[in-house]
């Protein structure tokens, strides 16, 4: 994918994971890209070979310093993404997420660097209107839920505070490729790897719970829009506005794979939410975001380049 931003000095923050790594790939050719990861989920093997790596931890100081000396633009993807750990660390994902965010925000204002943040759909917890507006109350369930919410509020008020331009991205299940490295992984890339495996393919609960997957081509499409959009402070829901019940997701990947496993059900997650979508509708208008990745499509990429691993 071909960035609009050339000629650029800009640091992808957690550039090794899994979506870092995609906008480190969309932007590399055309600009100056640093990455700073503690490669605590992400791999070098995610990285091009001409990027700069600063290996360390946002809540470094000195660390973050140097990873920000003159940057234009930042996409803060270094975080707490697992939702299981943060409810044993709340603590530390409140430190990674919130206070780490809070630091990059604070050097930011140093190198009047405009700042692309990642929320979650977490924030809104079990919804009470489908499809989710930006506007939908927000009740987030966990620690992580909690420190995305935070966050996302916190880069907000920046822009209308100290005149930073910052735009945040609350995505919603975001898959890809590379989306199985390191210990967190979503459910289309665990179907995959069943289907590839032989099976079963393990449905938790009924599978009638639906998700909006997104596409990290389209996520990435999506930074890229915010670097240059002019309605900056502000939150954009990145989502698809389609969504798949978690059953019919299972035959999909049994069928986009061509596999014969078996697809069984087993108890259904704790504080699983039944239904989410995204309504996209302010991100196509004030940001030019059309989601373009239609599932079946993404799905039989992925299928097909982990084919003979
Ligand atoms: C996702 C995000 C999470 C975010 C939340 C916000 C991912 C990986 N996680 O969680 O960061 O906080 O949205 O709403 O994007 N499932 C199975 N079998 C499996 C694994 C999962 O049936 O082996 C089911 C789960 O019970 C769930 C659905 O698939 O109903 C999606 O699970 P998962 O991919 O973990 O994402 P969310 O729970 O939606």
């Amino acid at each position: 994918m071909q960035s609009t931003l050339t000629d650029r000095t800009v640091l992808v923050t957690g550039g090794a994971g899994f979506i870092g790594s995609h906008i480190v790939e969309s932007l590399a050719t055309n600009n100056q890209v640093r990455v700073l990861d503690d490669f605590s989920n992400g791999s070098r093997m995610n990285l091009p070979t001409d990027v700069e790596v600063i290996e360390g931890d946002v809540r470094d100081d000195g660390t973050l310093s140097r990873a920000m000396q003159d940057v234009e633009f930042v996409f803060h993807h270094a975080a707490m993404v697992s939702v299981e750990e943060s409810v044993t660390k709340p603590r530390a994902c409140q430190e990674i997420n919130t206070a780490g965010t809070l630091s990059v925000l604070d050097h930011a204002r140093m190198e009047d660097a405009r700042v692309i943040v990642p929320s979650s759909a977490a924030i809104y917890g079990t919804p009470d209107e489908i499809p989710i507006t930006e506007t939908a109350r927000k009740r987030p369930t966990s620690p992580y839920g909690i420190s995305k919410l935070a966050t996302d509020h916190h880069v907000q008020r920046f822009d209308e505070l100290y005149d930073l331009p910052t735009v945040v991205l609350r995505y919603f299940n975001v898959y890809g490729p590379r989306q199985g490295h390191g210990d967190y992984s979503g459910v289309i890339s665990i179907f995959l790897e069943q289907a590839h495996d032989g099976g079963p393919i393990t449905v938790e609960g009924d599978g009638t719970q639906t998700r909006d997957f997104v596409h990290v081509d389209d996520v990435v499409r999506a930074n890229l829009l915010a670097a240059t959009t002019e309605h900056t402070g502000d939150a954009y829901n990145i989502g698809t506005g389609e969504t798949i019940s978690i059953r019919e997701l299972a035959e999909l990947i049994r069928d986009v794979t061509g596999s014969t496993a078996e697809i069984v059900h087993r108890d259904r997650r704790a504080g699983d939410i039944p239904e989410s979508c995204a309504d996209v509708s302010k991100a196509r208008r004030r940001l030019g975001y059309e989601p373009s990745v239609a599932l079946r499509e993404g799905l039989t990429s992925i299928a097909d380049s982990t084919a003979v691993l």
